[in-house]
């Protein structure tokens, strides 16, 4: 006798699980270290190599990623984490223009690499959106480490970036697009917005891509998504009108609903923490 409880019955072990439709192993213990998140990682990140990832569904397909809902447990183990699946298209459909508009003052590091994005071709497609799910992950990284308003970064792997889901169970919070805040409520979104946007310029850095539909609002907080075009105000040409573009958007929002919020006072208070 084999075991215990008799020869025909077999003693469950992980090599028994196998991910079913919509499943892969977990990706994080296969990743290399600088593709991990920073640290020290939040108590709910997953780092088991026994976790399943389960595909929910889409939450949103957007300009240049699709957004997914996955989640990543320990089959019969602890209840697992939901994460926001942000994954970079490599098709016609990205927009070049804007691209070259903050590509401007980087460098693709190999020759080979730049020239193919520049053509276009399918490899150069592939190169393009790896750069940007590396280039999101890094500045996600970077404002995390700095105390801005971001969802956690959990990891970085080809065009695929995982982040913290913002959200309830497997609701995503609404973009402040959708908020019907007034008065005080909205002075204390204002609030917090303005204090993203000099969380970033204390960096030396704009979003790039600042508006109501790339801040979320989880039960009354802020957090700020979607920082792939991050920009360095000193070295990008078209720095400070990106900066004081995002710092109009958000201002013009806010005044539309009534707030005493001026474009120009936040540009400059902007600038006052950048130099
Ligand atoms: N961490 C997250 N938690 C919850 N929802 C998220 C998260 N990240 C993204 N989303 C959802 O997915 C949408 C698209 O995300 P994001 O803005 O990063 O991608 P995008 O491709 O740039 O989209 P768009 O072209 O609409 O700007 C968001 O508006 C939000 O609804
Ligand atoms: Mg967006």
């Amino acid at each position: 006798m084999d075991n215990f409880f008799g020869d025909d019955f077999v003693v469950p072990t992980f090599a028994d699980v196998e991910p079913g439709a919509g499943q892969r192993w977990s990706t994080w213990p296969a990743i290399t270290p600088s593709e991990r998140g920073p640290r020290p990682w939040p108590d709910w990140v997953v780092t088991s190599a026994a976790a399943l990832d389960t595909e929910l569904g889409i939450l949103k397909t957007g300009k240049e990623a699709d957004v997914f809902l996955i989640e990543r447990a320990v089959p019969a183990g602890p209840p697992g984490v939901f994460l926001a699946a942000k994954r970079y298209r490599s098709t016609e459909h990205r927009d070049f223009q804007r691209s070259d508009l903050y590509r401007e003052g980087r460098v693709e590091r190999r020759t080979r690499d730049r020239r193919a994005v520049e053509r276009g071709t399918a490899y150069g497609r592939t190169v393009a959106a790896v750069s940007w799910s590396y280039a999101e992950f890094a500045a996600l990284s970077r404002m995390w480490e700095l105390g801005v308003a971001v969802p956690y970064p959990v990891q970085v792997n080809g065009t695929e970036l995982l982040l913290e889901f913002i959200g309830d169970g497997t609701t995503a919070a609404p973009r402040l697009a959708a908020s019907r805040a007034t008065g005080a409520e909205l002075r204390a979104l204002f609030d917090q917005v303005r204090e993203i946007l000099l969380g970033f310029a204390r960096a030396g850095c704009a979003h790039g891509d600042l508006s109501a539909y790339n801040l979320l609002v989880h039960d009354g907080r802020v957090v700020v998504i979607d920082l792939p075009q991050l920009v360095d105000v000193a070295s990008n040409p078209n720095g400070f009108a990106l900066l004081e573009r995002d710092c109009r958007n958000v201002c013009d929002w806010f005044a539309r609903r009534g707030l005493d919020a001026d474009a120009g006072e936040l540009f400059a208070d902007a600038m006052g923490v950048m130099f």
